[in-house]
């Protein structure tokens, strides 16, 4: 991509501000949760007519995916964006605010469909020198709802099957004019595990004659804190919580059994599974010394967001050249969980994260709070950055 056409990109955002604007208040106004966007996938798909993409509605419920040939050979490239409000009563004040009592976009997807349709615009008027094809994709139900796995199973990778993807989230933890573009994991895997420690119950006066999973339990807890300290490097990071602990029903008896629950985070492959192997081998041997036994289940809940290096550098090169003075963090992660994991384990891609700080002092409101907001020009720079790494990715014949 010359890089003249790219400082175009950030001079036609700008002009379609206005555009994303409304597109952004218009849906914040009339947020809906997962699986029932249905106003919000009805505004995708007439945009995303008009302007000439061949457009597919009802995937996953809601989901729309819509698709633009260039006139130029090339690459098959995805952005997905996230549609999906949360269960929360806003309490933002702004003129814009949810109609909708107990729905608010407190996560910014509303923000995230005005990129797609600004990047669809930008696109569609550069349909002479875009090169293979791109792939829209608007994702109902993140919010742990499981919106991408249905997508895949509903076949949004398929025909044509791409071969990078994109996706990003306005981020008001951080300050506008920043952009989280990095190679590597950026968002962690989390995985749910519940122990059950059998032991032999009886009367409370009588220990000799019991096997005490209470005792087994705390000392389970404790050795648990061991996983991260002792069989972790300093320079990896992993975390293992446990958060409930129930056992017995009565002063003066010992129970039979206890149940311990907890979650896991990593963004590692390898350390996850050395948190996992080290978290079974534990609660299993600690049990098993105080005379009880522990049995482990572990289920998987999403995948670390992992981004492909090259994908990572071209869209960083991308971005740097369409938006001016750009700060680019290649650092920066966090322990969420996204379900577009999912989506970036079959293709290689790069999720990215745009600063949306509002301008009000102070640190903002966090993502999920009833007074989230976010700078909405956050919009403008998400959009050139998407839109011109898009353009770069579709050009380049191979991963170099
Ligand atoms: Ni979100």
């Amino acid at each position: 991509m010359e890089r003249r056409s790219l400082s175009e990109i950030w001079e036609e955002a700008q002009n379609l501000f206005p555009f994303s604007q409304s597109i952004r208040r218009d849906l914040h106004r009339h947020p809906e949760l997962g699986y029932q966007e249905k106003r919000t996938a009805g505004i995708i798909a007439g945009e995303l007519k008009q302007l000439g993409y061949e457009v597919r509605t009802g995937i996953a419920e809601t989901g729309v995916a819509a698709l633009i040939e260039g006139n130029l050979p090339g690459r098959v490239v995805m952005a997905r964006v996230d549609l999906d409000a949360l269960p929360i009563q806003e309490e933002t004040g702004a003129e814009y605010a949810s109609q909708v009592p107990g729905v608010m976009h407190a996560c910014g997807h509303d923000g995230h469909v005005a990129v797609g349709l600004t990047v669809a615009r930008m696109l569609a008027s550069r349909r002479e020198e875009l090169h293979g094809t791109v792939k829209l994709v608007f994702q109902p139900a993140e919010e742990g709802l499981g919106g991408a796995e249905r997508m895949i199973a509903e076949g949004v990778l398929d025909d044509p099957v791409p071969e990078a993807a994109l996706a990003l989230h306005l981020w008001n933890q951080l300050p506008m004019g920043k952009a989280v573009i990095r190679p590597g994991p950026l968002m962690a895997a989390a995985d749910m595990f519940t122990i059950r420690i059998q032991g032999h119950g009886g009367h409370g006066a009588m220990p000799e004659k019991t096997a005490d999973p209470v005792l087994a339990g705390a000392q389970v807890v404790t050795a648990l804190q061991s996983v991260v300290s002792r069989s972790i490097s300093p320079l990896e990071s992993a975390v293992v919580s446990v958060t409930q602990f129930s056992a017995g029903d009565a002063f003066n008896v010992i129970p039979d059994a206890a149940l311990l629950r907890g979650t896991i985070r990593t963004y590692e492959p390898d350390v996850r599974e050395r948190v996992l192997e080290r978290v079974r081998s534990v609660a299993e041997h600690v049990a098993a010394g105080m005379g009880c036994s522990a049995e482990v289940l572990i289920q998987p809940v999403t995948p670390a967001v992992i981004n492909d290096p090259q994908v990572a550098k071209v869209t960083a090169a991308a971005a740097a050249a369409a938006v001016p003075d750009l700060r680019i963090d290649e650092t920066y992660r966090v322990a969420i969980s996204e379900d577009m994991a999912y989506m970036l384990e079959q293709v290689p891609g790069c999720y990215f994260m745009v600063g949306a700080a509002p301008s009000a002092e102070g640190t903002p409101y966090g993502h999920h709070h009833p007074k989230f907001e976010i700078d909405e020009r956050s919009i403008t720079v998400a959009a050139a950055i998407l839109t011109a790494a898009i353009l770069d990715l579709a050009k380049s014949s191979d991963h170099s």
